[in-house]
């Protein structure tokens, strides 16, 4: 049986561009789906497809057991939104734009009002609720959009890109909204640019580029296919870090990653802890001083790259000049990376469950 929300085969273009080239998806009731793309990759084109904003040339979609071509009332009224930028009404008041959306959903307005004080006090916005919304920061904004897609729970939502422009605290509280919401039976299509987050809230992930799927799995089954522990050095000089790539390009099983300015080097190994042992002994030899050593499993953030190539944004000349790219030549890129350090407590008793499931 189709999950909650499932697509195959669409296809939508503007003009040349083709935003979407055949995407094909299947989120199980219950579940989140991250989709992770790159800027233009077609995930909000997925988005708006899938919530009848926009027409597919081709397909078929579903959601929450209705053909989004067929009965887009249906649809609408099975879901709820929030868009990547935030739609709110800027002359009605916080409290007033929540109980707005609860009246158009029918609800009493009396319990509308009840909502909406309760989505106000969770997602902070309790003292600017009497205030013009016009007058909320950008973050601001956007947690009052986010309220307003959650004044009812329907039984499918779909959230683009919902923790962009937040401050580490207000991502933390949202992301305990998400799970309360999924605990409760919400199946949850996200899109974001945050592996991190991904990695955290979604049981299945989809990476899409130029409008194609081009992996999917849980967290731990993209990281295993692209390979082992990772060994990560920061080195004490600037100077060394040429040297210093060499000597893990002659451990590693793959290309060495450089990020610069962090002076932190990457590269794919196999022989952990004693391979560790061997690399700082090498290391030791050559004189290169290391300010931190370490060994890690990979990261969505390593799975992204190795995908899409992107994420490479600063070039490293040298390395490429030098010839010490791992020694396989100048033409390979060393990407540089230093955000999204995985957090340490995702992997909850939620993802445990849907992982025993989805095992083989
Ligand atoms: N209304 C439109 N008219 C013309 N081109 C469009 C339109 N909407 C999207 N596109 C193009 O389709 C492609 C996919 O866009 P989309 O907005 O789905 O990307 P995205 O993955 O959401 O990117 P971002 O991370 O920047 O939000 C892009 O090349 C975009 O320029
Ligand atoms: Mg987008």
């Amino acid at each position: 049986m189709p999950g909650a929300i499932y697509a195959e085969g669409l296809v939508k273009t503007f003009g040349d561009v083709r935003a979407l080239d055949g995407v094909d998806l299947d989120v199980p009731e219950g579940t989140v789906l991250g989709l992770l793309g790159p800027n233009g990759a077609g995930k909000t084109t997925v988005v708006r497809c899938l919530t009848t904003l926009l027409t597919p040339d081709s397909g078929t979609a579903f959601v929450a057991g209705f053909d989004v071509l067929k009965h887009p009332n249906e649809v609408r009224r099975s879901i709820g939104l929030s868009g990547q930028f935030a739609a709110v009404d800027e002359y009605l008041t916080g409290r007033e734009n929540l109980q707005m959306v609860g009246r158009l959903y029918e609800m009493r307005a009396k319990r509308a009002k009840e909502r909406a004080g309760e989505l106000l006090e969770r997602f902070n916005l309790a003292d600017a609720a009497d205030r013009p919304s016009k007058t909320y920061s950008g973050g601001m904004r956007r947690r009052l959009d986010l309220a307003a897609a959650l004044v009812v729970s329907p039984p499918v939502m779909f959230m683009d890109e919902p923790t962009t422009g937040l401050d580490p605290r207000n991502r933390q509280g949202l992301w305990e909204v998400i799970q309360e919401l999924v605990a409760g039976g919400t199946t949850l299509l996200l899109t974001t640019q945050y592996l991190e987050e991904a990695d955290h809230l979604a049981h299945d992930i989809c990476v899409v580029d130029h409008g194609r799927v081009i992996a999917r799995g849980t967290a731990d089954q993209l990281k295993a296919q692209i390979g082992g522990e990772r060994v990560e050095v920061v080195v004490h000089e600037p100077d060394h870090i040429t040297t210093a790539a060499q000597v893990l390009a002659g451990f590693g099983k793959g290309e060495a990653t450089v990020a610069r300015h962090t002076r932190k080097l990457t590269v794919p190994v196999a022989g952990g802890a004693k391979l560790l042992a061997e690399v700082i002994r090498e290391l030791d030899v050559r004189g290169i001083e290391i300010d931190d050593i370490g060994l890690r499993r990979p990261t969505l953030d390593d799975v992204f790259i190795s995908l899409t190539g992107h994420l490479a944004e600063v070039k490293d000349e040298e390395n490429g000049a030098d010839g010490t790219n791992g020694g396989r030549g100048a033409k390979g890129a060393a990407a540089a990376k230093d955000k999204h350090e995985v957090a340490k407590d995702k992997h909850r008793a939620a993802k445990d469950k849907h992982k025993k499931e989805a095992a083989p």
